[in-house]
């Protein structure tokens, strides 16, 4: 292992921000970006976000999500760090992407709307950062409004997110009479003047005690603060760094992102305490960052929706060794070596071709059809990783051929665009029939579209009735067997041969699960 990589894995920080949408992640994102020097206006940041006008036009969220490839992961330098936030679709019926590149981060931010407090999909995406003891920071946003009281928050964050919460910072007041924060872990006060481009100065203080709080805040304010550090301190544990890593508590800040309030103190924590790139579990091994092989997997796939360019690109989430531009590396499933001539990074917003690239960081490769989500490339190993999950999907229609001239081009087509990870398919045990998952109502229109524009096939959705489908298990053979004979009618498989069992109610599955207690049933495919 060389000084070199080690240095550079220790500046890395590549996280994701996720919030529900409108909470105000995408206004966050760009204040970061204004403090590493990326932007240097506020407004500059499309993102992945989806405009409210365009929610049921998919085609305008296609054009929207195009634009923004380059800015699907956002690279730049802080204070001597290296720092790649990768942005999240803030729509729901992307949430399936999400979760992908969360498989990609090391940490999260999660943003939080005062008034509105944890909101589904927020929920969503903190049980897949559970899953993965991803570590997690909460940023309060929008305290220039009326909200709701500080300590009904932190409750609502303990019970919504299960997870144990420590607040770093603290508001003086909310909404019209917002004062400031102050910060609880490096002692100082934030006064807040609303403003959307400037940064706010710290007043340092030692003591909350002191009489320059009175002085800065007035005196009921201040003793308010006192009481309310006091009540911090007596119910809530000192933070641990260590626990956060594991993923056991969440620091929580407040601040306004719009007024770039609060947001320094958020970045200049986050640099300090979250993990750079960390080993990574592989099936046949535990793969550290700073090995000299390079590995790295493919945990997003952005095909172009414009025909003329049927090219794609495939995001590489490098998790060892260093990557360089030209050098063959190993497609472990096709056993195939490549070279890629032109990899992009992403600095500041811009894609450019880059020669070498370190563990955290993410290349996008050029592709026209080599990669399937999960997919591992390395200087000569079979290594495979794991944690590419599929979460059980929540619609489900039987997909059917309406040209029956073209049922080759119809496989083919669904076959890729299942690699690229744009639904799930299933094939159901009784009848034989294709039946495709997604999260959200949009693939179905989408699939459809490139199934005809890409590889010139029709096709016909039928509906069906479906709760969820869930992946099932279990160490008595026999008992398996038996529950696949007695649901016979709703079992399927899924791309790779396993059995899921396709539940059409909450009733039948809970039923399913009290009747048949030998079978584990999943919610996602990796267990
Ligand atoms: P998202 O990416 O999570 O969906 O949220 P986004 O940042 O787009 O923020 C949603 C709305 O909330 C935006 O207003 C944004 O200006 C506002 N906002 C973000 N942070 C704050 C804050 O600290 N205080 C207040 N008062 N508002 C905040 P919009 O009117 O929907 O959009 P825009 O027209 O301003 O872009």
């Amino acid at each position: 292992m060389s000084e070199e990589i080690i240095k550079e894995i220790k500046k890395r920080r590549t996280f994701a921000i996720i919030s529900h949408p409108d909470a105000g992640k995408t206004t966050l994102t760009e204040k970061l970006l204004l403090f590493g020097g990326a932007i240097h206006v506020a407004g500059a940041v499309k993102s992945n976000k989806i405009k409210k006008t365009a929610t049921s036009d998919w085609m305008e969220i296609e054009k929207q999500r195009g634009i923004s490839v380059a800015t699907s992961v956002m690279g730049f330098d802080y204070d001597g760090y290296k720092i790649n936030i990768l942005d999240t679709p803030g729509h729901q019926d992307f949430a399936e992407d999400t979760f992908r590149t969360l498989t990609a981060v090391d940490s999260v931010i999660i943003v939080v709307d005062v008034a509105k407090g944890v909101e589904t999909q927020t929920r969503r995406l903190m049980e897949v950062c559970r899953m993965r003891n991803t570590p997690v920071i909460i940023f309060v946003n929008k305290l220039d409004r009326e909200g709701r009281d500080p300590f009904d928050i932190l409750d609502e964050l303990e019970n919504e997110l299960k997870i144990k919460v420590v607040p770093l910072s603290w508001p003086i007041n909310i909404g019209a009479k917002f004062k400031g924060v102050y910060n609880l872990y490096e002692h100082g006060l934030d006064l807040f003047t609303p403003s959307k481009q400037t940064i706010s100065e710290r007043v340092e203080i030692d003591d909350v005690n002191s009489p320059l709080v009175d002085e800065l805040v007035g005196k009921a304010d201040a003793d308010k603060l006192r009481e309310d550090i006091e009540l911090i301190d007596g119910v809530y544990p000192e933070f641990n760094v260590e626990d956060y890593l594991e993923g056991k508590v969440a620091p929580v800040f407040f601040g306004s992102a719009l007024n770039t309030f609060g947001v320094k103190e958020l970045l200049d924590c986050f640099v300090k305490i979250a993990p750079s790139p960390k080993p990574i579990n592989a099936e046949e091994r535990t793969v550290k960052p700073e090995e000299d092989g390079f590995s790295g997997f493919v945990f997003k796939i952005h095909a172009n929706m414009d025909p003329n360019h049927r090219s794609c690109i495939a995001f590489v989430k490098v998790c060892s060794g260093k990557f360089e531009r030209n050098v063959g590396y190993k497609h472990v499933r096709s056993d195939k070596v490549m070279k890629f001539a032109a990899p992009t990074a992403f600095m500041a917003q811009k894609k450019s071709i880059v020669e070498e690239a370190y563990p955290g960081d993410i290349v996008g490769i050029p592709d026209t059809g080599n990669f399937k989500i999960g997919d591992t490339l390395t200087s000569g190993e079979n290594i495979h990783f794991k944690g590419l999950p599929s979460f059980s999907p929540e619609m489900f229609k039987y997909i059917e051929n309406a040209d029956p001239m073209k049922s080759k081009q119809l496989d083919k087509g669904i076959k890729q665009l299942m690699d690229e990870g744009v639904a799930q398919l299933f094939t159901s045990s009784f009848n034989g029939r294709k039946i495709i998952g997604t999260v959200g109502q949009l693939q179905f229109e989408v699939i459809q579209y490139r199934l005809l524009h890409e590889y010139g096939a029709q096709c016909r959705w039928e509906p069906m009735s479906m709760y969820k489908a869930c992946w099932i298990e279990s160490e008595d053979a026999e008992a398996l067997e038996a529950f696949k004979k007695r649901k016979h009618q709703f079992m399927a498989t899924d791309k790779d041969g396993r059995d899921v069992f396709m539940a059409d109610s909450n009733y039948v599955l809970q039923m399913a699960q009290n009747d048949f207690p030998k079978i584990k049933f999943h919610f996602s495919s990796e267990f």
